[in-house]
C-alpha cells in the first residue's frame, strides 16, 4: 500500500485507515483519497446511499451560508474542519465578492492541509493550519484574523466527529467568545435519528475509521449556538437553510440527514 504513496501524501498518515476527510472528498467525487477510502465509501453507500446526495446538500449549504456572510459584511472567515478543497471553496465565494476577504483554513487531517496549501501558495489574503478544532488557542491568535472585526466562522460537517470526552461544546464557546459583534457561527451536524436504515451498519463501519462519528440530537446542536442570535429560519435540514429554488428542497429534506444553522453575534 505505501507503495502506492503519492508525493502530495504526508509521510505521518497510515493510508491503510480510511479518514473522513478523504471519505468526504470521494463522495464528492474529488481524487484525494486512497483505496481504503474508496472501499469505506462504497460499503457506505452499500447501507446508506443518501451518503453521497447528503454530503452534496451539506457541501452546498456551505456556499449558501458563505455568500450570505458575504452579502452581510463579512469580511473575513474561519473554516474549521474544511477538509480537501473542492468546488467552491470559501474563499472562492468570498473573495469572488471581495478580493480582500480573508480566510483562514483549519483541519487536523495532512492530506486536506497538504491539498489546500498547494491551491492557496499565490493567495496572500488565505492560508491553513493544520490544526484541531477543539484546540482554538493557535486559531484564535493567527495573525490573519482581526478579532476585533466581525469574523464567521465555519464548522460544517465536522463537529459529528468529535466526541463529548473531547468537549467541543467548550471549544466553540471559546470560539463565539472571542468573535466580535455582528459575526456568525455557521454549523452543519448529522442528527440523530434512531429509526434511520443502515444506522447501526453506519456506526459500525466508522467505529474501523480514524474518524468514528458521533450523532446529536437537534437539542444538543442548538446548544453550540449559545449566546447567539439564529437568522432565518433558524436549525433547519441543510436543503431547507435559504434555498435557492423550491426544487433545492424537494419533499424530503430529511434525507440530507444533516442539520445546519447561521447564528449571529448581537
Ligand atoms: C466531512 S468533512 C467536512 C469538510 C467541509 N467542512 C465541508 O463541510 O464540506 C470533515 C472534516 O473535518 C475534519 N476534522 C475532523 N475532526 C476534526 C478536528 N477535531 N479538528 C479539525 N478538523 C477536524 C476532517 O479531517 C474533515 O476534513
Amino acid at each position: 500500500m505505501t507503495g502506492d504513496r503519492p508525493s502530495w501524501a504526508p509521510e505521518s498518515i497510515d493510508l491503510d485507515r480510511p479518514n473522513a476527510a478523504r471519505i468526504y472528498d470521494y463522495l464528492l467525487g474529488g481524487a484525494a483519497n486512497f483505496e481504503q477510502d474508496r472501499v469505506f465509501a462504497e460499503k457506505l453507500l452499500e447501507v446508506m446511499p443518501l451518503a453521497r446526495p447528503a454530503a452534496r446538500l451539506n457541501r452546498a449549504f456551505l456556499r449558501r451560508a458563505v455568500r450570505f456572510c458575504t452579502q452581510s459584511g463579512i469580511k473575513q472567515f474561519i473554516d474549521v474542519g474544511s477538509g480537501i478543497p473542492t468546488a467552491g471553496n470559501v474563499h472562492e465565494i468570498a473573495q469572488a465578492v471581495d478580493p480582500d476577504a480573508r480566510v483562514l483554513y483549519v483541519d487536523n487531517e495532512p492530506v486536506a492541509v497538504t491539498h489546500s496549501e498547494l491551491l492557496l501558495r499565490d493567495n496572500p489574503n488565505a492560508m491553513v493550519m493544520h490544526g484541531d478544532l477543539t484546540d482554538p488557542g493557535p486559531v484564535l491568535t493567527s495573525p490573519l484574523i482581526d478579532y476585533s472585526q466581525p469574523v464567521a466562522v465555519l464548522m460544517v460537517a465536522v463537529l459529528h466527529f468529535i466526541p463529548d470526552s473531547s468537549t467541543p461544546h467548550d471549544a466553540v464557546a471559546q470560539y463565539v467568545s472571542a468573535m466580535a459583534p455582528g459575526s456568525f457561527l455557521v454549523l452543519s451536524h448529522g442528527v440523530e435519528n434512531p429509526s434511520l436504515e443502515g444506522r447501526d451498519e453506519v456506526d459500525r463501519l466508522y467505529q474501523e475509521s480514524s474518524s468514528p462519528g458521533v450523532r446529536r440530537t437537534p437539542e444538543d446542536i442548538t446548544r453550540f449556538f449559545e449566546g447567539l442570535e439564529f437568522v432565518e429560519p433558524g436549525l433547519v435540514w441543510t436543503p431547507e437553510w435559504r434555498p435557492e429554488s423550491p426544487e433545492d428542497v424537494g419533499e424530503h429534506p430529511e434525507a440530507s440527514l444533516v442539520f445546519a444553522g447561521v447564528a449571529r453575534k448581537a
